[in-house]
């Protein structure tokens, strides 16, 4: 599934999905910009130590100025976008009962707003190449519902699902497809506030008997992004173990 030749764009890639996402794309021999609130050097050290290439900006993905500077930047320096990944993404635990207007605002708009800044930062450059491929990292709970999170969290993964089919159907006509996956439990800081008992009930869930790895997703994003997967857009591919089989 070679990508050699090819840049591609990873938000919040500075560690868990997004930080297994870059290396892997990187392994496939992609150019690797790595977008995050938070420094990604680490990340980026680890893929130049394993003789590929990579570059990270410091930038919150919900600030679409910042992201169109960014993206105007990292092209100059790595080449044009030709694979985004919009992985960057918050949660927060609670109900409608506490969640405040606050966190509300803020999840919609890093999941939402912040995938749709990336998008019509990078698209117009795909447009005009005729060649594109972003895949937008959702979540199990944008299709059945928060079962732990606040509600805004599975509301933004609802939100990223059909902008992703929205963007896969205006695009074909410009070789761009789009498609997403959608995770399950998988290791990460974001599931690291789990007791144990509740990790215990997540996987007895799951038919595989495991939690997943940031490597199951970063595969599956690999995939989408390669020439295998060619004919596929608009895609919402399950990586949850069995646990949702829809
Ligand atoms: N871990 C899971 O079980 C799971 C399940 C389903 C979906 N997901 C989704 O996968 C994606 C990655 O999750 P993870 O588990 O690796 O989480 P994580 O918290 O380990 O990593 C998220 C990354 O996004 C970055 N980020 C947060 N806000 C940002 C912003 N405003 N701008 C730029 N970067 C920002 C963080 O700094 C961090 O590096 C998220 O979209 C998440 O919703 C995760």
């Amino acid at each position: 599934m070679s990508l050699s030749g090819k840049t591609a764009l990873v938000t919040g890639g500075a560690r868990g999905i997004g930080a297994a996402t870059a290396a892997a794309l990187a392994r496939e021999g992609a150019g690797v910009v790595i977008v995050d609130i938070e420094q990604a050097d680490g990340v980026v050290d680890g893929i130049l130590a394993n003789g590929g290439k990579a570059w990270w900006y410091q930038v919150d993905v919900s600030d679409h100025r910042a992201v169109e500077d960014m993206v105007r930047t990292a092209e100059g320096t790595a080449g044009p976008i030709g694979i985004l990944v919009n992985n960057a993404g918050i949660i927060s635990r609670g109900t409608v009962l506490d969640i405040s207007f606050e966190e509300w605002n803020r999840i919609l708009a890093v999941n939402v707003t912040g995938s749709f800044n990336c998008c019509k930062a990078v698209i117009p450059s795909m447009v005009e190449r005729h060649d594109g491929r972003i895949v937008n990292i959702t979540s199990v709970a944008g299709k059945i519902g928060d079962i732990t999170a606040a509600p805004a969290y599975g509301t933004s993964k609802g939100a990223v699902n059909a902008l992703t089919k929205s963007l896969a159907r205006q695009l074909a006509d410009y070789g761009i497809r789009v498609n997403a996956v959608a995770p399950h439990a998988i290791e990460t800081d974001m599931s690291a506030q789990w007791s144990e008992e509740k990790r215990r009930a997540i996987i007895a869930e799951i038919p595989l008997h495991r939690l997943g790895l940031p490597a199951d997703v970063a595969q599956a994003v690999v995939y989408l992004v390669s020439d295998a997967a060619g004919f596929i857009t608009g895609e919402i591919l399950d990586v949850n173990g069995g646990y949702l089989m829809d």
